[in-house]
């Protein structure tokens, strides 16, 4: 694996949730693997699990790992090609990029899009020219439009706890104060549903009018704006926050109340709850049910270290060839 930046990175998604379930069950059993190799994070955001969970998995792999804060410790970055740059950037990406890949023998990168213009933001353009550049695999630790490992540990938790051949899985949309990417909804939603061509998953997303997904990602889901009807017979339900992608970066009022908590989950098939984390107590999704026992969503964030591994494992191996 040169790449983890999209479903389409991996050739079975059954087949790399049960090579992670594998890490997870041993997980020491390769910690020669990445003796001698270097995995470097580069951060241009915050984060606590994707940076501490990666960092845990690489430690098993015997890796070492570095860690650049690039939003507060690096050079202000250019990224377009053909300017003077006598402005407020200090280094091109292609030098930047370059230069880490000297140093590492895999890199990992989060980005998250400003949410002004969608063209931008969609085209990816700061990750592809990071994987141009550094010439190393590279490992997204999410970028403006997806957030990989976050969705394959969300599959591997789904796989572990379900109680059905195929369980019915809704992606919910909650309120939020803030204008969220759609990076984790649109990951999610293009995982889901290649679980549901792979027979694990029977995938709906609820969210109100003016929310929906680009549909790029959200080929095959069963879409409806009917938070009640919607998750009837739900074995899971994934809570996440997003803004308009139509209006791009825009939140519009909500009069109905799409907050998931006890009275709604009472309509559900005994769901389990999940959530990516961060999240806003009582304003995304109940407190009651994050401290309930249909919460999953520590032991969700807990299996981000093996969907992290299994990755690492993955790119260690194809340095070896
Ligand atoms: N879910 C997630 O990616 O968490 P962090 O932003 O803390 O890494």
């Amino acid at each position: 694996m040169k790449k983890f930046f999209s479903v389409k990175d991996v050739a079975s998604v059954s087949e790399v949730v049960n090579e992670a379930l594998e890490q997870k069950a041993n997980p020491y059993a390769l910690e020669s693997l990445g003796k001698h190799k270097t995995l470097g994070l580069v951060f241009l955001n915050p984060s606590l699990r994707t940076r501490l969970s990666t960092q845990k998995a690489a430690m098993n792999l015997g890796m070492n790992v570095m860690v650049m804060n690039m939003d507060k410790d690096g050079w202000a970055l250019e990224t377009q090609d053909g300017v003077v740059m006598n402005g407020t950037t200090v280094e091109h990406i292609r030098e930047a990029a370059a230069v880490m890949g000297e140093y590492c023998d895999i890199l990992g990168l989060r980005s998250f899009p400003k949410l002004k213009d969608r063209e931008e933001d969609y085209s990816e353009d700061l990750f592809n020219k990071f994987i141009e550049y550094c010439g190393v695999p590279v490992v997204s630790l999410e970028s403006a439009t997806r957030h990989p490992l976050q969705s394959l540990t969300d599959l591997i938790t789904i796989t572990e706890y379900k109680n059905s051949k195929k369980p019915k899985v809704v992606l919910v949309w909650a309120p939020h104060v803030k204008a969220l990417p759609q990076a984790v909804p649109n990951s999610f939603s293009e995982w889901m549903c290649q679980a549901q061509v792979e027979g694990l998953v029977e995938f709906t997303i609820a969210h109100p009018k003016g929310y929906q997904l680009s549909e790029e990602f959200t080929n095959g889901a069963n879409i409806s704006n009917n938070l009640e009807e919607s998750i009837k017979d739900a074995e899971f339900l994934y809570v996440k926050n997003w803004s308009s992608y139509e209006q791009y970066g825009q939140v519009f009022p909500v009069t109905e109340n799409w907050m998931m908590d006890n009275q709604k989950l009472a309509l559900t098939n005994n769901a389990k709850v999940m959530h990516c984390l961060p999240v806003r107590r009582d304003l995304e999704l109940s407190a009651e049910i994050l401290d309930g026992p249909n919460s999953l969503v520590i032991k969700e964030a807990g299996n981000r270290v093996w969907a992290a591994q299994v990755v690492l494992k993955r790119m260690l191996e194809s340095l070896a060839k």
